[in-house]
């Protein structure tokens, strides 16, 4: 927003899109501004909302179909609101995008970064109270709270930052939200409570302070009334920020440094429960409770980092960044899906296919690289859970084969990008020999998911490096998810359900102590990252976590690495096995235990020095190991999730340490949309 800078309608946008742009690696699968509708010269301006469905590109173009908009009206101060969305409640469309609105008349408009739990018992009341909702967002029961409280407001001259405060006072949940409303015409309230939010701040002349001081308010709705005007007059220019002299200042609210640093690297950081507002060209920041780190006053802090430096956060890759993402990640991907005190799971994309699906002759995985890999990672829990055979295809393969597919065949297809070309082109060979097709991919709207009958989002977030990581675990558990929603009605199955979710529970918590093996592991690297190959070795649960180690380390490091079946060992790759040969052996407390020890005392009997990521608890496999990595254990079947996190770390060591771009590696893409 900005405060005496005559900006046209036109370079408004622009700010705004190039914003979202910045943002876009955080999702896109639908977008929308909100911005003044009138010159400046009326008193009470309309808003006009623009949204669409897509990326911020084809938002982009809509707002200049849009012939009511006037391009080139000046304003001399605005404050407009945009947002890109990755959809969570609701699928994506042009009324599920953001910002949300409190009614027709667009009287106030919010965006919102984040989740709100309670919003079904907000919806309720309000619909209780006549408010008709148009969405299927949690974010719409902020804009109808709003008026709601707007409308019974006792005394007319209430704030729009007390007002806002009254409603986050309901909510609970995670959120960084940011209101616009034609009742406070050029005025902004933003807040934040689990979800980052900062304040850019420009001006070419000095500012007024350095340091923000924080205006305490404290009260509850119940006492709200007599403080309220109290509070008013308190906004004096001591507890506020603007430019001396009245000069031009502008402000930038956002959830990301990324988004504002070609305007300004003079940022605020708020703080849990800060209410920022901006009205007449000054900041003012209050709060209802004093912060826990206390501190009187926020600063005006002068960021150094590049662009690309500040969407990594502290990470110096995407993909090392991606992989300490997982503990959240993996909760996503379970968010509002498992119901940990039921026991029971709904996957509601394929909810109306539940009964088809339980019909089936059986089920067929498909997918390329990372993606199959969760695929091979899942066949057997899947195979348990469901009672139907489960064949698992590399994408392109399957084609060659030109594979028998059946009317009673369900298909799977495993893509995060929901792109990758050998991939739709299985799912179009299935689809005309009339399967049910099932998308699980990372990315609403991919060509996979509008192709396919129904679907999972494995709701991940977007994935930048070009080695999947936190996608693998999300495919994994999704797939867990769809075995343990097909046993729900087997009650043989009841008491391996139960320790499934229970385990599934765990696992963030679990991910996080694997994770802080971090140190140890760059260590291992250091010994390692000289050597030419690097084998992998595991078998049943684990398999997959030695294709995927591997794939992982050649992808990246581009050292010869091969995920190898320790029960294949004796026929043929015990050839390779030598003092010198690194090998990892995965070696889990699972029904495999014993057969891998087998493997082990092989490979030590000629003179192999093995690597090994173990359980805790197994002193025996220590015994006979050059090294360890001992992990926490979880349900057999998930194991993998734990298991595959240290050879993550392991090759983003060895690629740094080999002096490699690791979120970029030489030859490859991200999304190969060839054949
Ligand atoms: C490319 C990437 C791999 C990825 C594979 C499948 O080869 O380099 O990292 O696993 O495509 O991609 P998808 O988007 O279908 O999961």
């Amino acid at each position: 927003m900005n405060y005496r800078v005559p900006r046209t309608r036109k370079e408004i946008f622009e700010t705004l899109l190039k914003g979202l742009q910045r943002l876009e690696y955080r999702g896109y699968d639908s977008a929308g501004v909100a911005i003044d509708g009138n010159d400046s010269n009326v008193k009470e301006r309309c808003i006009q909302l623009v949204k669409k469905r897509g990326n911020v590109k084809a938002l982009d173009e809509e707002l200049y179909k849009q012939a009511s908009v006037d391009l080139e009206v000046e304003f001399e101060t605005h404050f407009g609101i945009a947002h890109t969305r990755w959809a969570t409640h609701g699928a994506p469309s042009a009324i599920n995008s953001h910002p949300q609105r409190s009614d027709k008349g667009n009287e106030f408009v919010v965006i919102h970064n984040g989740i709100i739990t309670n919003y079904k018992d907000l919806r309720k009341f309000l619909e209780s109270k006549g408010y008709e909702f148009e969405s299927e967002t949690d974010t719409e029961t902020i804009a109808k709270l709003i008026k709601y409280v707007f409308d019974n407001r006792e005394f007319e001259d209430i704030t729009f930052s007390t007002l806002v405060e009254r409603v986050v006072q309901q909510l609970e949940g995670a959120f960084a939200l940011v209101f616009k409303s034609i009742h406070y015409p050029g005025e902004a309230v933003a807040t934040r409570r689990g979800s980052p939010l900062l304040i850019g701040v420009r001006s070419k002349h000095k500012l007024s302070t350095e340091q923000v001081p924080v205006l305490y308010r404290p009260g509850s709705i119940e006492n709200a009334k007599n403080i309220c005007k109290a509070r008013m007059q308190r906004l004096d220019s001591s507890t506020c920020l603007h430019a001396v002299g009245n000069k031009a200042v502008e402000f930038f609210f956002a959830s990301d440094a990324s988004a504002i640093i070609e305007h300004t690297n003079r940022v605020i950081f708020l703080e849990d429960d800060d209410i920022a507002a901006v009205a007449d060209g000054k900041l003012s920041i209050h709060r209802v409770k004093r912060s826990a780190s206390d501190d009187p006053s926020r600063a005006i802090q002068t960021l150094q980092m590049e662009l690309q430096q500040i969407m990594k956060g502290n990470f110096s890759a995407f993909m090392q960044k991606e992989i300490f993402e997982q503990p959240e990640s993996v909760f996503n991907t379970m968010r509002g899906r498992v119901n940990f005190e039921t026991g029971t799971v709904l996957l509601g994309g394929l909810k109306a296919h539940l009964k088809e699906i339980r019909r089936c002759r059986r089920l067929i995985v498909i997918g390329c690289g990372t993606s199959y890999h969760a695929a091979v990672a899942t066949r057997q829990v899947l195979e348990e859970l469901t009672e139907l055979p489960v064949m698992v295809e590399l994408a392109s393969d399957f084609l060659d084969r030109n594979t028998p597919v059946f009317r009673d065949d369900v298909c799977f297809f495993i893509s995060q990008s929901g792109e990758t070309a050998d991939t739709l082109l299985a799912l179009r060979y299935c689809k005309d020999r009339g399967a049910l097709t099932v998308g699980v991919t990372n990315t609403v709207g991919s060509s996979i998911s509008r192709e396919t009958d129904c679907g999972v989002h494995i709701n991940a977030g977007p994935e930048v490096g070009v080695a999947s990581t936190k996608a693998y675990t999300s495919q994994f558990i999704s797939l867990v998810m769809f075995g343990l929603m097909m046993s729900e009605d087997r009650i043989s199955l009841q008491a391996r359900r139960r320790e499934i979710i229970h385990g599934l529970q765990s696992l963030p918590e679990l991910i996080k102590e694997v994770l802080s093996l971090d140190q140890k592991i760059h260590d291992l690297a250091l010994e390692l990252y000289t050597q030419r190959s690097l084998l992998v070795m595991g078998r049943g649960y684990n398999y997959a976590t030695c294709l995927e180690g591997a794939l992982k380390i050649k992808e990246i490091t581009y050292m010869h690495s091969e995920g190898i079946l320790a029960g294949e060992l004796k026929h043929g790759p015990l050839a390779l096995i030598d003092r010198q040969m690194p090998v990892i052996m995965v070696i889990m407390k699972d029904p495999c235990f014993a057969k891998c020890q087998n493997a082990l005392q092989q490979i030590t009997a000629r003179q192999g020095r093995p690597i090994i990521l173990c359980s805790r608890d197994d002193t025996e496999s220590a015994k006979l190991a050059y090294r360890t990595i001992s992990l926490p254990r979880t349900v057999d079947c998930l194991q993998g999730i734990l298991s595959v996190i240290p050879l993550q770390l392991l090759s983003f060591h060895l690629a740094v340490l080999r002096g490699y771009d690791v979120d970029f590696p030489r030859n490859l893409a991200k999304s190969v949309t060839v054949e």
